[in-house]
């Protein structure tokens, strides 16, 4: 019998029921607008008379030497990385539109073509004039660079085969589609279809392929969230576009260590990559006044220093206002709460604006500590000592719990010329080798709050 053709079926997303027509409500598991376009092959051969491509092996005879990492020689860039792209792997680089994201990527390819290496960027959104004109600003394009201005997936997957390139760049998957399907460019079947033919491409042939992926704050696009679960890397391009700096993140890698960042700055000639950022967001610190503390944050292996304000203020209308940015909002309420009732600070006829200074944004909870001291001397009007770091997460009992590798965050804090550390007394007492800073452990918020401001009587 001859197989048929390739056809067209509807996959609810949530249970995995198909459906030969389209529907609104999936028929097996009832839930709405979870029907997504697939297409689908049929096998030629039955599974059990196709012979298996290559037998085991055993794992200690796997042959690693050939396996060498593409290196930009760009270190933030390799560095979120896990140390290079490794070849034949699916990387997403996902971020918000006019973030940076097509001009990251040409830097890339201008660097690995530089040394020789085959790269083909695709690119579905520009014309090849406007990628010329971008291009321009970054210096004169390297001969192995190739572009290909198309958003047929198979036309791109052919030109792949051809050229056979070390790199593929497709700019952006949301503009890939497959003809045979009827729904649009960026809808979740097209993403899902266009990501699985790339990293089809990526396992057989070899090219490493990197996708770029647009997120939009409404969530328009749900691509990208499928995309996550099939590709070896995910890296996100971030920042605030009023600030100049971008900050790279990984937050999947098979290859390397999740939750590196990397640092660039925008500038009118691409971007260019910042080893320092600790001392770029302390920059313009104003010492002296009230409502500003200094933490250390790590982001992945690396230890940051930021400043976190904080401005308190009496609620004269209303219900008190709580303006958070940069950090967790129940996670800064949580604090505020713990202040008032382990503290004695009277928060809840207060306004309260809390923010981490550069746009960044953190998660840690090793800043709780800083959070905290930022708004009580907000709440006092007293400036905290400038030449002292805080860190700790707070507990409910208002106990100063310890955090993760102490030693790099105080290490850092060091290097940048602070005098004293005021730190979980869990950490501090096994950092007593430690010159040069003065350690101060505290157990909890109220002797940290005691030490910072000894005019005022501790409550607990
Ligand atoms: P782009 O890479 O096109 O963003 P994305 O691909 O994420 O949508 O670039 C976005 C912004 O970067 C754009 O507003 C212009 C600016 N830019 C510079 O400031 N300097 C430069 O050298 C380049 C190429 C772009
Ligand atoms: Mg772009």
């Amino acid at each position: 019998m001859k197989p048929s053709r390739e056809k067209i079926v509807y996959v609810c997303q949530e249970c995995g029921a198909d459906s030969p027509k389209w529907a609104g409500q999936c028929p097996g598991c009832g839930v709405w607008n979870r029907m997504v376009e697939e297409t689908r092959r049929p096998a030629t051969v039955a599974k059990s008379f196709q012979t298996p491509a290559a037998p085991p092996v055993r794992l200690r005879d796997v042959d690693i030497s050939a396996v060498s990492r593409l290196q930009a020689d760009w270190s933030e860039w390799d560095t979120v990385l896990g140390g290079g792209i490794v070849p034949g792997s699916l990387i997403l680089v996902g971020g918000d539109p006019g973030i940076g994201k097509s001009t990251l990527l040409m830097q890339v390819a201008f660097r690995l073509a530089a040394q020789g290496r085959k790269i083909l960027y695709v690119s579905g959104e520009e014309s090849g004039a406007q990628i010329k004109l971008r291009a321009n600003r970054l210096g004169q394009p390297p001969e192995q660079l190739y572009l290909f201005c198309e958003t047929d997936i198979e036309a791109v997957l052919d030109a792949a085969r051809n050229l056979n390139p070390d790199l593929v760049i497709v700019d952006s998957i949301q503009t890939l589609s497959r003809a045979e399907l009827s729904s649009v460019p960026g809808s979740v079947g097209q993403v899902r279809e266009c990501g699985a033919a790339l990293m089809g491409l990526a396992k057989n042939h070899g090219p490493a392929v990197v996708l770029v992926g647009h997120v939009t704050k409404e969530g328009v696009l749900a691509g990208p969230r499928i995309l996550e679960h099939m590709v070896d890397t995910v890296v996100y391009f971030e920042g605030d576009r009023q600030f100049g700096y971008r900050m790279l993140r990984s937050v999947k890698n098979r290859f390397g260590a999740t939750h590196e960042v990397g640092f660039f700055d925008m500038r009118s000639d691409g971007l260019t990559q910042i080893g320092d950022p600790s001392r770029l967001f302390l920059q313009d610190r104003h010492i002296g006044s009230s409502g500003t503390a200094i933490g250390v944050s790590l982001e992945g292996t690396r230890p940051l220093l930021i400043e976190i304000q904080a401005l308190v203020a009496q609620t004269h209308f209303g219900l008190p206002q709580r303006r958070i940015s940069g950090l967790d909002y129940n996670r800064s309420i949580l604090i505020m709460a713990v202040l008032e009732r382990r503290a004695g600070l009277p928060l809840g006829t207060q306004d309260a604006f809390v923010s981490v200074v550069g746009g960044m944004s953190v998660t840690e909870p090793a800043l709780d500590l800083t959070v905290a001291v930022a708004m009580a001397s907000s709440f006092r009007d007293i400036p905290l000592d400038s030449e002292t770091v805080f860190f700790g997460e707070i507990g409910l009992g208002g106990e100063i719990r310890g955090v993760s590798q102490p030693e790099r965050r105080v290490q850092e804090a060091r290097q940048l010329g602070f005098k004293r550390c005021l730190l979980p007394a869990h950490n501090a007492k096994v950092l007593a080798h430690i010159q040069d800073v003065d350690l101060v452990g505290v157990d909890t918020l109220g002797q940290a709050l005691a030490l910072c401001f000894p005019e005022f009587k501790k409550r607990n």
